[in-house]
C-alpha cells in the first residue's frame, strides 16, 4: 500500500520507546501503520514490546522487528545496525526517556543516575540521529522526529536533569533541521506537553492540561517535513507562549517551580 508517507520516507520506520501500551511511541507505531510502513521498535522493555509487535502486525499486517536493548549500553548501535542492514529506515522517531520517577532536586539525585540519563536522553539520541541521519542523507530522502518536551524550552524544577537533557535534545535538533535543508531529510522537534501515559503519576496536575496521544501524533506527522519545531495542542502552544513570550525567564522558572510543587506534591 503505497501511501504519501511510504512515498516520502520508504517503508520503514524506527522508533524508539514504543513498548508500553500506553505510551507516545506505540501511538507513533500504530499511526505509521496505519500509513502503511513496517516498523523497527526498540525499547529496554522486551515482553511488552513484543506484545506492541504482534498487536501491530496482527491489526495492520505490517512487518514489525522489535529489538529489546538498553539505550544506555555504548555499543547498542552495532545491534541496530545489524538488525537494519537489509532495509532501508527511513524515517526515525526518537521517543525514549529514562527518568527516575521521584523527581528528586538535582543535587540530591546520584551522579550514576545523572550519567545513565544523559548516556540515555542525550547519548543515544545523538548516536541514533548521527548514524541513520548519515545514511538518509547519502540516499537523499528521510525523516528524524525528536521527541523532546515543553521541559527542554523552559526549565521545570524538580526535573532539572530532564529539563536539560531535553534542551540538548531540542539544540540538536534544531540546527539538525538548518543544516540537513535541500538535502531531502525532514527534521521536525516535538516540544511536547503533558501527555496521557503515565497511568496515575500526573494524577495531581489539572486534567485539562494532560493531553491523549492520538491528536499529538496527528499533528506531529502533520507538521512533519513543513516546519522545523512543533508545539502539539492548543493548550501547550498557549503555555508556552505566556512563558516564553509574556514573562522574564525567571518568572517563567519561578512559576513552572510552584506548578511543580504542586503537581510532584513536593509540599
Ligand atoms: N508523558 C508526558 O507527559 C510527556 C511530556 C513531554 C514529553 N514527553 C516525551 O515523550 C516521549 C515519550 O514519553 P512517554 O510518556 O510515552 O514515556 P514512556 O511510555 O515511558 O516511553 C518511554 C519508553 O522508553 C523506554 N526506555 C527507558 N529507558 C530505556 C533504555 N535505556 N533503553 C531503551 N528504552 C528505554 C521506557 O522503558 P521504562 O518504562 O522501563 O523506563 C519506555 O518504554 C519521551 O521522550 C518523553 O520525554 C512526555
Amino acid at each position: 500500500m503505497a501511501t504519501s508517507f511510504t512515498e516520502r520516507y520508504g517503508t520503514w520506520a524506527l522508533i524508539t520507546g514504543a513498548a508500553r501500551a500506553s505510551g507516545l511511541g506505540y501511538t507513533f507505531a500504530r499511526h505509521l501503520a496505519a500509513q502503511g510502513m513496517n516498523l523497527v521498535l526498540v525499547d529496554i522493555l522486551q515482553v511488552e514490546l513484543n506484545q506492541r509487535a504482534d498487536e501491530l502486525r496482527q491489526q495492520y499486517g505490517v512487518e514489525v522487528r522489535p529489538i529489546t536493548a538498553d539505550l544506555a549500553f555504548s555499543d547498542f548501535m552495532s545491534v541496530l545496525v545489524q538488525e537494519t542492514q537489509h532495509i532501508e529506515v527511513g524515517l526515525l522517531v526518537c521517543n525514549h526517556m529514562y527518568t527516575p520517577a521521584d523527581t528528586p532536586k538535582i543535587l540530591d539525585m546520584d551522579l550514576a543516575t545523572h550519567h545513565r540519563m544523559i548516556d540515555i536522553n542525550a547519548r543515544a539520541y545523538t548516536t541514533l540521529i548521527h548514524t541513520f541521519g548519515n545514511m538518509m542523507r547519502a540516499r537523499h530522502r528521510g525523516g528524524i522526529v525528536i521527541v523532546a518536551s515543553g521541559a527542554g524550552l523552559v526549565p521545570a524544577p524538580y526535573t532539572g536533569a530532564y529539563s536539560a537533557n531535553k534542551a540538548f535534545q531540542i539544540a540538536l535538533g534544531e540546527t539538525l533541521w538548518y543544516e540537513l535543508k535541500g538535502t531531502g531529510v525532514d527534521v521536525l522537534v516535538v516540544v511536547a506537553g503533558l501527555m496521557n501515559t503515565q497511568g496515575d503519576a500526573l494524577s495531581k496536575y489539572p486534567k485539562m492540561m494532560i493531553s491523549e496521544t492520538d491528536p499529538v501524533v496527528t499533528e506531529v506527522l502533520a507538521t512533519l517535513g513543513k516546519r522545523h519545531m512543533v508545539i502539539p495542542g492548543r493548550l501547550n502552544k498557549l503555555f508556552m507562549f505566556l512563558q516564553l513570550k509574556l514573562m522574564s525567564r525567571q518568572q517563567a522558572i519561578t512559576s513552572i517551580g510552584s506548578f511543580m510543587t504542586n503537581g510532584l506534591g513536593k509540599n
